[in-house]
C-alpha cells in the first residue's frame, strides 16, 4: 500500500477531519467543535498535522504549546488524535504523535503532556508506545453544580 503522508492541516481540510471525528464517536460534530478547530489552525498551525492517503485526509493530531499554564514557562499538549478507522494500526497515529513532539522539542518545553481516559485502552497503549508515562499532575474534576 502506497504510503500516506504528513502535513500541517489547512482550513479546507476541516470538513474531512469532521468525517474523521465522526466515524470514531458517531455523533456529528458540532458547530462548536468546527469553530476550535479553526481557532487551532489559525493560532497553533505548526502544532496541527493531518496524514493523507491519495490526497485525502485518513488522520489528524493537534497540539498547542501553553505559556505560563500549570507553573510551566511553555509545556505542549497533545489535545486531540483521530485516525480513520480503515487506516488504524498503520502506523499513521504513531508517525502524526512523533512529528507532534518533535515540534514540541524545538519549541523548547518544559515537558509534554496530554490525558486520557482511564478505560480507553487504545489511547493509553498508543501514547505509552511513543514514550509516553504517568504524569506527576493529579486531575481534578468539578461536576458542575453549585456545591
Ligand atoms: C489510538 C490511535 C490514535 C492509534 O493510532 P493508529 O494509527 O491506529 O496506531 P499505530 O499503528 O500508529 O500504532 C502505534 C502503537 O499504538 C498502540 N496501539 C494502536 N492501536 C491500538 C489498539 N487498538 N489497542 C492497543 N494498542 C494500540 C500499539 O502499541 C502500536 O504499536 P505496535 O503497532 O507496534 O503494536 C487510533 O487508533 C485512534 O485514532 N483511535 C481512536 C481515538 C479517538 O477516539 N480519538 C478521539 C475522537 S476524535
Amino acid at each position: 500500500m502506497a504510503k500516506y503522508t504528513i502535513r500541517t492541516m489547512r482550513l479546507d481540510d476541516i470538513d474531512a477531519i469532521v468525517d474523521i471525528q465522526k466515524a470514531l464517536v458517531k455523533r456529528s460534530a458540532t458547530r462548536r467543535w468546527r469553530k476550535a478547530l479553526k481557532v487551532y489552525i489559525e493560532t497553533e498551525p505548526k502544532a496541527c498535522l493531518v496524514a493523507t492517503f491519495k490526497g485525502k485526509p485518513i488522520g489528524f493530531i493537534i497540539g498547542d504549546v501553553k505559556t505560563w499554564g500549570f507553573g510551566m514557562r511553555h509545556s505542549g499538549w497533545i489535545e486531540i488524535i483521530g485516525i480513520h478507522p480503515k487506516h488504524m494500526g498503520t502506523g499513521v497515529g504513531r508517525d502524526l504523535g512523533k512529528r507532534l513532539l518533535r515540534y514540541f522539542r524545538s519549541m523548547e518545553v518544559d515537558g509534554i503532556y496530554t490525558a486520557v481516559r482511564w478505560d480507553s485502552g487504545d489511547l493509553l497503549s498508543f501514547f505509552k508506545s511513543i514514550g509516553f508515562e504517568h504524569s506527576g499532575f493529579l486531575n481534578l474534576e468539578h461536576s458542575g453544580s453549585k456545591r
